[in-house]
């Protein structure tokens, strides 16, 4: 079921993904969208990609993930990286904005918060490999949502703390910045800021979320990290990394990645955390993953035939025949809504080649 153009691909995929988690007629809601924000992009072949994005390891502008949880009700959500038809920084900039206006006029779009915080992210001349994504999150009997991602380095890395000190504040989050730095074990070096996340609707729990990647980190890091939020559970969080990647670290792959959640009337303190390990640094293939992925559903009440049938649904080889398929694992602890995300490649032009950097834990 593999489409010719990365826009059929994803399309089968996501009736797929929808069918396997029971999201009914949201999924054709999803498909539009993803659609939409492929935008040109979404009619290249998948002969190799047009564009180094840096949303998935074979450089798919797009990833998928399931958000379970013990209720048993999952959220589909896809990344997706829009590109210009001659994609550049700037360009893929201007096609991101261009794609969110008109998105305004099909969803209920709020734009306030983002207009407030847009601008110092969005620079003429972006660093980086990305300035602007989005995320499409889906859960039966409701539109979906807009979700977008600003880039925290877009002038570059040194001034990444300023920039999201500066957005929390404007959101009234203020000394938050400052608070999630008190935690860090140092900043530009083992630690660096890596998106910075809105809810674009407007929801009361419409959110701000900040992400930290984390070098070279260990169980006792991560438990550190999630001290840094009000609810977050710092036990929990350093008993998944152990299990999602077979070690207590260092974890020298691909960094372990910190998302704090700020929610209205929130001050400088988070009150949700999130963990994501980039699983596929930390197996042999996919098999492994998957055995992981299904021991931690256990282990948060959730079915693990749910979990089974996300994978199958997206699954276009051998899960033996590498590992990169399950990308990320993720906890999430506090509110909004505990529980794990299973991130999955969309792998659209094949699969990736394995991280340059040393794996642990490889069984
Ligand atoms: N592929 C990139 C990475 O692994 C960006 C990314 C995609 C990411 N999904 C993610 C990062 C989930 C953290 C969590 O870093």
């Amino acid at each position: 079921m593999r489409g010719k153009t990365l826009g059929e691909n994803a399309d089968a995929q996501l009736s797929a993904l929808g069918a396997a988690i029971g999201l009914g007629p949201a999924t054709d809601e999803v498909r539009a969208l993803v659609r939409e924000l492929l935008g040109g992009s979404g009619n290249w072949p998948l002969d190799h990609p047009r564009w180094p994005s840096e949303v998935a390891d074979d450089h798919s502008p797009l990833e998928y993930s399931v958000a379970f949880d013990a209720q048993g009700v999952p959220t589909l959500r896809v990344l997706v990286e829009c590109l210009a038809e001659q994609p550049s920084p700037r360009a893929n900039q201007q096609a991101a904005l261009a794609a969110m206006a008109r998105l305004h006029s099909t969803l209920p779009l709020s734009l306030d918060r983002f207009a407030a915080v847009s601008g110092e992210f969005l620079p003429e001349d972006p660093t980086g490999p990305f300035s602007v994504g989005f995320s499409v999150v889906a859960r039966p009997d409701s539109t979906p949502v807009l979700k977008v991602y600003l880039n925290p380095n877009a002038r570059g890395p040194m001034l990444a703390p300023a920039l999201v000190a500066q957005a929390l504040d404007r959101l009234g989050f203020i000394g938050g910045e400052q608070q999630l730095r008190s935690k860090m074990r140092g900043l530009h070096t083992m630690d660096r800021y890596s998106f910075f996340a809105l809810d674009l609707d407007d929801r009361p729990a419409a959110r701000a979320k900040v992400y930290i990647s984390h070098y070279h980190a260990t169980g006792a890091d991560v438990r550190r990290a999630a001290t840094a939020s009000r609810e977050g559970n710092a036990v929990e969080v350093s008993e998944f990394c152990a299990r999602a990647a077979g070690t207590d670290g260092p974890l020298d792959g691909r960094p372990l990645v910190s998302a704090y959640t700020f929610l209205e009337g929130d001050g400088a303190t988070p009150s949700g955390y999130s963990l994501y390990v980039p699983v596929r640094d930390y197996v042999s293939d996919d098999t492994v993953a998957l055995d992981r992925t299904l021991n931690l559903a256990r282990r948060y009440g959730i079915t693990p035939d749910a979990v089974r049938g996300a994978v199958e649904a997206v699954r276009g080889r051998d899960l033996a025949a590498g590992p990169g398929l399950i990308a990320h694992l993720s906890l999430r602890t506090g509110p909004p809504r505990p529980g794990m995300t299973v991130y999955l490649s969309a792998e659209g032009y094949g699969m990736a080649q394995p991280s340059t950097a040393s794996r642990v834990g490889a069984a």
